[in-house]
């Protein structure tokens, strides 16, 4: 791969896919550097007129390469890029760019690395963004794929949390809609976990979080569910349980922990208290659908005149489209366009950082929020098991060439089992078989891998007995049965 190429001397490219590729230390970087381009910007009523703000990256471009849609990330992307003094190119059209002839994303981000020196990606592929950093030397930011993440606007909606509330620890934060496609919220309850929030999941019928990620919410981030009582103008038809955090998980207290951490929150602190700092809306991903029309909650005044939603901050990442009502604009909660007004000021702190132009450089990945155990699977390219995700960039037919099936092996603390986690989609996989390459046989027991964590490169996974038999594998129960005398001191064990 590209990035294993990079001469050993120079530091290892910075690259932000994930919410979770940021540490704790660096989301608080990120946020007192945007502070001080805040006090910067012409006025603090978010009316940006044009002007720059510093030259700290004159001498370098901003490439934005866009697939999708979009308004305000490429625009705040290349406003906050134009305001540090540097220079940006866009290709935010596919149907005029070289993709449109066949190109792959790994060529293409392999050529822009020599026309830029950071660039920010949007794709409708979910790991589409960890596949353009395998192959970039330059620092490659998520502008949102598929319905994996979204990390700059976490980024964006956290420091509104912070600016509104003056910490960000213990909140009680309500999201509402479709938790299943949209990309924003899977990188928002990951950082909400971390900071030890309460996230009160709201889902339109049908549109509950990810499995996996409400899975890796309970088990990699302590998160645990409980019933809430549900109020009467409660119009998502869903019951209001809530994830709260066990706060004695440690990576939780070290973000803006001071003295007055709260300990005891709970099960009895959550019922009595039953006030939400922040409800987070967001619109039906349709385009992520095949099914185009879809009951879909509509949050209006009567709706936020719930008591509990009293001195609620309402976020929505925009565009809205019909789930919160413009009357709501005017209310003293409605923060959604101070929330898209910070995009500049963040991404300047997120781009300069990278860049190493500003102050402390995020070029050498700090801790970041790891696994306790993590290895890595990479699939012989002619044989075994796929990513289950048809969306992931992994299936993408252009990227046939350049990409292989890859999966972190995570080991569930909670059940003792192993689970495949996709490098790119971050999807996981339960049930698969274990093969020996040497041997020719596998193990249907999933646990099997546990064993075989150290001589990853000696195994294939297939998805189950009837792929691993078709390619040739028998089954290790059959191979221990005794053998007849003629085979008795060959290669069996
Ligand atoms: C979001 C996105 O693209 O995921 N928009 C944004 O970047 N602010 C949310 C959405 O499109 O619904």
């Amino acid at each position: 791969m590209a990035s294993k190429m990079a001469s050993k001397a120079l530091p290892a490219t910075r690259h932000v896919v994930s919410i979770n590729d940021l540490s704790d230390k660096d989301i608080e970087t990120i946020f007192d550097t945007a502070q001080a381009y805040l006090k910067q910007l012409p006025d603090k009523h978010f009316n940006y007129r044009i002007g720059r703000s510093t030259d700290v990256a004159s001498n370098h471009i901003l490439a934005s390469l866009f697939y999708e849609p979009s308004t305000r990330t490429r625009l705040s992307f290349e406003s906050a890029m134009i305001r540090l003094g540097g220079q940006i190119i866009t290709s935010a059209d596919p149907a005029t760019s070289s993709a449109a002839k066949g190109e792959s994303l790994a060529d293409t981000v392999r050529v822009i690395a020599n026309y830029a020196d950071i660039m920010v990606i949007r794709h409708p592929r979910d790991g589409a963004a960890r596949l353009a950093a395998e192959y970039s030397p330059i620092p490659v930011i998520n502008g949102g794929d598929g319905s994996h993440e979204h990390p700059t606007q976490t980024l964006c909606d956290l420091f509104t949390l912070k600016q509104k509330n003056k910490r960000l620890k213990n909140l009680k934060v309500a999201i509402s809609g479709d938790l299943k496609g949209s990309r924003t919220i899977h990188s928002f309850v990951y950082a909400l976990a971390r900071f030890g929030a309460t996230i009160m999941p709201m889902p339109a019928k049908g549109m509950e979080l990810p499995a996996h990620v409400d899975q890796r919410l309970r088990e990699e981030f302590g998160c645990h569910m409980v019933a809430v009582p549900k109020g009467k103008n409660d119009v998502t038809g869903a019951s209001l349980d809530a994830l709260y955090v066990t706060p004695e998980v440690p990576h939780q207290q070290s973000l803006f922990a001071g003295p007055e951490i709260q300990r005891d929150i709970g099960r009895d602190n959550l019922m009595a208290e039953k006030k939400v700092d922040a409800l987070y809306v967001t619109r039906f991903q349709k385009e992520r659908y095949a099914e185009k029309d879809q009951a879909y909650p509509r949050i209006d005044r009567k709706f936020l005149n719930e008591p509990k939603y009293s001195d609620a901050s309402v976020m929505h990442p925009l565009p809205r489209v019909g789930e919160l009502d413009v009357d709501f604009d005017s209310d003293r909660r409605a923060v959604y366009f101070e929330q898209a007004a910070y995009g500049v000021p963040i991404r300047m702190a997120l781009i300069s950082l990278l860049l190493g132009v500003k102050g402390k450089s995020l070029h050498r990945f700090a801790s970041g929020f790891e696994l306790d155990e993590q290895h890595l699977y990479i699939q012989p390219r002619s044989l075994g098991i796929h990513c289950c995700n048809p969306n992931c960039i992994v299936h993408d037919p252009m990227e046939a060439n350049y990409v292989r099936n890859k999966f972190h092996i995570v080991h569930s603390k909670v059940s003792g089992t192993s689970r495949l986690r996709c490098v790119y989609c971050e999807r996981e996989i339960e049930h698969f078989v274990v093969a020996s390459k040497k041997n020719k046989w596998y193990a249907a027991d999933p646990t099997a891998l546990q064993h075989a964590a150290d001589h990853l490169k000696d195994i294939v996974l297939f998805a189950d007995e009837a792929d691993a038999q078709a390619a040739g594998f028998h089954s290790r129960r059959a191979a221990a049965e005794p053998r007849p005398a003629k085979r008795a001191g060959g290669r069996a064990k």
